[in-house]
């Protein structure tokens, strides 16, 4: 029996790991950017972005329902709270998991106020009666209110103010289709470009007054899994580790020293990564192997594998999502300095 898996998405000292409580981190809310030109990357979500506000400002309307979607860390909750900023408007969140009652989804539509973001994160773990009570409050400002009980219960409908659904989701799959449908702005976001992350540390580097030059920072997106907030992390641990050990500042060499230290590697890869894919590698031959067995041998939870772990390591093309099971490529194969099995040469 392999031991239970451990939740580890929750814990914050992790480098690789989901948002969850980490948005209430004081640090990272002081680090987001709260303007859409402040926002670095993902030049197309952004345009698509700046269109829909413009056009909804200039009629006075509320803006479309906005689905944001993409890996942990990459600026879903950054953009919903960019939107309500842009529109000079409310902003209230909750999340999937979080809203477990009618009543309280009712309460929070029946109290918004006109043209207000609502913004409902990991919509993917919303239950499904609750996701049916949305669909009239999202397309007719409308809600369904049972009254009463048995024979004399009546339905009320409850107008709600014109207001701008934002929702996020790592799982985009998951979705069903009337619902992705009430959207009429899909924004999908990527893996940032090492330059993209380069001027993030940078711009980090400057809110927190630490000092850093150009090949410290450059260094420290290469290392950041595509993802801003693991290079703001980082940036944070090599800053403890430049004060301690070195001058306080931070240059590629202090840089390299502070990541090796951390046991992060030139792909930024975490422990897991490694043991995901040398599991792979050393027991099952190199794949295919299911996502269950390799959760269940790494004893970790399947979603965190799937979510957080899997889109970057396939994103470089470490892994191979293959309709048998997950296969690691003779890149992971050379990342270890192991030789690639003869055995499936068809799979290289
Ligand atoms: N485009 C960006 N430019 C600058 N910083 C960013 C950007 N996207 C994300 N960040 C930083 O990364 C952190 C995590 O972003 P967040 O919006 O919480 O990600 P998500 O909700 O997708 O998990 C934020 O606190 C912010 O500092
Ligand atoms: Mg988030």
């Amino acid at each position: 029996m392999p031991p239970a898996p451990k939740a580890h998405t929750e814990d914050p000292e992790r480098l690789v790991s989901a948002a969850r409580a980490e948005d209430e981190n004081s640090f990272e809310l002081k680090l987001r950017p709260r303007r859409l030109q402040e926002f670095i990357g993902q030049t197309k979500a952004k345009e698509q972005l700046a269109i829909a506000l413009e056009a909804a400002k200039s009629r006075g309307e509320a803006l479309d329902h906005v689905l944001l979607s993409g890996p942990p860390g990459l600026g879903k909750t950054t953009l919903a709270t960019i939107i309500a900023n842009e529109l000079d408007v409310g902003f209230q969140q909750t999340s999937g998991p979080a809203l477990q009652i009618q009543g309280d989804l009712t309460a929070i539509l029946t109290n918004l106020r006109e043209r207000q973001v609502l913004f409902l994160d990991e919509i993917h773990r919303l239950q499904p009666v609750l996701e049916e009570k949305l669909y009239t409050a999202l397309e007719d400002y409308k809600l369904d209110i049972i009254i009463g009980q048995g024979p004399a219960a009546r339905t009320h409908v409850m107008e709600i103010r014109p207001f701008t659904f934002v929702a996020a989701t790592t799982r985009p799959g998951l979705l069903s289709s009337p619902l992705r449908s009430r959207f009429g702005i899909l924004l999908r976001l990527e893996f940032y470009t090492d330059d993209d992350l380069r001027f993030i540390v940078s711009r980090s580097a400057e809110v927190m007054s630490i000092e850093i030059d150009q090949d410290g920072a450059a260094e420290i997106a290469m290392r950041s899994r595509g993802t801003p907030r693991i290079a703001n992390r980082l940036l944070r641990r090599v800053r403890d580790f430049a004060q301690v050990r070195a001058s306080g500042r931070i240059d590629r060499q202090t840089a390299c020293d502070a990541l090796k230290m951390l046991e992060v590697d030139a792909h930024g890869f975490d422990e897991l990564d490694r043991r995901l894919l040398l599991t792979i590698i050393e027991k099952y031959d190199g794949g295919p192997v299911g996502l269950g067995t390799l959760a269940a041998t790494l004893a970790e939870e399947q979603d965190a594998l799937e979510e957080v772990y899997e889109p970057f390591l396939i994103q470089i093309g470490f892994l191979d999502r293959t309709p048998r099971g997950r296969v690691a490529t003779r890149l992971a194969y050379e990342h270890f300095n192991l030789p690639p099995p003869r055995k499936q040469p068809g799979l290289f």
